[in-house]
């Protein structure tokens, strides 16, 4: 970390769009992670969530705005030097996965930078920490199985782990518990929570459509809307029954209980 205040920041964007066919798929997005922060973006389908995070990963480049990811800004640094520094778990990236190639593989083929392939040539620390990764996600019993033949849930804890493999200073979670059954998004929850209040992790971003999801850590949240922000900020502080129900467009009761929450639709009148 240098003098600069900038150099905190994991993640910087100021007045940003993305433009696709006249319509902003992300309207003027300005917001600023800081170092330890956890972030928690929702929104509803089709708000720009996935587009920002393609911004925020560095392989989307937006039309307007500056965008700064972890120090460096996009435009100006090699984004070849910079993506490794970012870990990314996302629907997008569960795709272009060999099907064929087993969990072990899967994991281990991200310190490389690559989607497929496997040498003799891998250290054997390489293959403890993604053993580790794969530990801490639950997936230890997996390890020889072909990714193709993965559950969703399955599925999304290798992907997390691969993520985690290249000791990224950015997370980004897209949707990960999505298509799990309450066990399995109780359970990732429950390992998202360690992770989120790890110091030692890296500074987390992840998008949710249920506030259920939201891990015990996570610290803060963006709220958007037809690509537009409608709130920023402390969880305690942003995520209130007005600003979700403004963000759904319909009315919702959001609660707090311990360290979760819940939100749910009013009752018709
Ligand atoms: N290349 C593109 N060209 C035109 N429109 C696009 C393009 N990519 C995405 N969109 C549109 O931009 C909007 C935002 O998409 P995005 O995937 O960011 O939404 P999201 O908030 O992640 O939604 P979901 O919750 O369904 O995943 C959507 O209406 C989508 O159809
Ligand atoms: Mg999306």
């Amino acid at each position: 970390m240098g003098d600069n205040a900038l150099m905190s920041d994991v993640l910087e964007l100021a007045d940003v769009s993305v433009l696709r066919e006249g319509r902003a798929l992300v309207d003027q997005v300005s917001w600023s992670v800081k170092e330890g922060e956890r972030w928690v973006i929702l929104g509803p389908n089709g708000a720009g969530k996935t587009t920002l995070l393609n911004v925020a990963s560095s392989y989307l480049f937006p039309s307007k705005g500056t965008v700064a990811i972890l120090g460096e800004q996009l435009g100006k640094v090699d984004v070849f030097e910079l993506r490794p520094r970012i870990g990314v778990a996302g629907i997008a990236i569960a795709e272009k996965l060999p099907r064929r190639q087993t969990v072990l593989q899967t994991v281990l083929t991200a310190a490389y930078g690559m989607t497929a392939g496997w040498h003799e040539s891998y250290d054997a620390i390489d293959e403890q920490r993604a053993r580790a990764f794969l530990d801490r996600l639950g997936m230890n019993d997996y390890l020889d199985r072909r990714f193709g033949t993965l559950s969703e849930g399955e599925r999304k804890r290798t992907l997390i782990a691969r993520a985690l493999m290249s000791d990224p200073e950015l997370l980004l979670l897209d949707e990960p518990a999505a298509g799990l059954d309450l066990g399995g998004r109780e359970d990732l929850v429950r390992r998202l929570g360690r992770l989120a209040s790890d110091p030692a992790a890296p500074s987390m971003i992840m998008v949710t459509h249920h506030v259920e999801e939201i891990a015990p850590g996570f610290t803060h949240v963006l709220m958007i809307r037809q690509g537009k922000v409608l709130a920023a900020g402390p969880l305690e502080i942003e995520l209130t029954s007005r600003n979700l129900s403004r963000c759904f467009g319909l009315p919702l009761v959001v609660e707090q209980s311990g360290d979760r929450w819940t939100a749910r639709g009013l009752p018709m009148a």
